[in-house]
């Protein structure tokens, strides 16, 4: 029997990366996914987001396992479009057990050199997008009465700060912030909200990055390797999602309010 039989799993940011990677991670384990993605690209980052046949990719993946996969092309930043998303997966499934909070960007510029619509954009996908993300889900948990699990993605830049990414640092501090807050407020009901803080993950947020900084994406490698105390480049998509998955589980039921590093030693330095 897997650990989370029974249970409906939402994730966003899901076509891709680390979100693809917790969609199987959770099938694998039992649970019914409903997975998010805004499926376009935005005028910022300054590389290409995911598309339909991503999301078609992961919706694929989930079902190979016998699980069963909604997929939902809605933007993270859009009220309304979040709440439809809620509502279209409780009408699916009957309910939400975990929410993973995903869905986010980088991108690289000197603090003084970020335009008004960069930081815009990044703090709306990577910090409203997750309050939305908890706002419509959290009333039906708390209607069902069962408890229920909130994983925030934030990064190591959620820890430290990072030069040339002062939005993107202030965005994942902030959902710190807000798991914090969120977890005093659900603990009463058994409900858990903890953070996740990786070190560099290979997905295309790296790719993105390099190109963005206009550097070769092996020159960033080597910048950031020489930061990790384990002897490891780029961790990979699953040991986020292994992470994740131990949050979600009965294992971690009365684990609430944490940061969880899997940053390969980065913050020993
Ligand atoms: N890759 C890394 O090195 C790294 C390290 C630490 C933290 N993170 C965080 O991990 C999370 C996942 O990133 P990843 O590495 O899988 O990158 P990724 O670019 O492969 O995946 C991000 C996904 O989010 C989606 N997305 C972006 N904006 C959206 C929006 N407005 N609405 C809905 N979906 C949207 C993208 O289409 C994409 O599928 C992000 O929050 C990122 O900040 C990444």
């Amino acid at each position: 029997m897997g650990k989370l039989e029974g249970k409906t799993a939402l994730i966003t940011g899901g076509a891709r990366g680390q979100g693809r990677a917790h969609a199987v991670t959770m099938a694998r384990e039992g649970a019914d996914i409903a997975v998010i993605d805004i499926c376009r690209t935005l005028s910022y980052p300054r590389y290409k987001l995911a598309n339909r046949e991503d999301l078609d990719e992961t919706a694929g993946l989930v079902r190979q396992l016998g699980r069963r996969c909604l997929d939902i092309e809605a933007d993270v930043r859009v009220a309304a479009e979040m709440e439809a998303a809620v509502n279209e997966t409780i009408a699916e499934f009957g309910h939400i057990d975990i929410l993973v909070c995903n869905a986010g960007i980088a991108d690289m510029a000197l603090s003084w050199d970020i335009t008004e619509e960069w930081w815009d954009i990044m703090i709306d996908v990577n910090l409203k997008g997750y309050w939305l993300a908890a706002k419509y889900v959290v009333p039906h948990m708390l209607a069902r009465k069962k408890g229920g699990r909130i994983i925030m993605t934030s990064s190591v830049a959620g820890l430290r700060g990072e030069p040339g990414m002062s939005h993107y640092c202030a965005s994942k501090w902030g959902v710190v912030g807000l798991a914090k807050s969120l977890a005093h407020e659900l603990s009463e009901h058994s409900i858990t909200v903890n953070t996740l803080h990786p070190t560099a993950v290979d997905t295309d947020i790296i790719t993105g990055m390099a190109s963005a900084a206009s550097m070769e994406t092996s020159a960033l490698v080597d910048f950031i390797v020489l930061s990790h105390a384990l002897p490891v480049k780029l961790i990979d998509a699953a040991d986020v999602a292994n992470a994740a998955l131990w949050l979600a589980s009965d294992d971690a039921r009365y684990v609430t309010g944490q940061m969880l590093n899997v940053d390969a030693g980065r913050m020993l330095k």
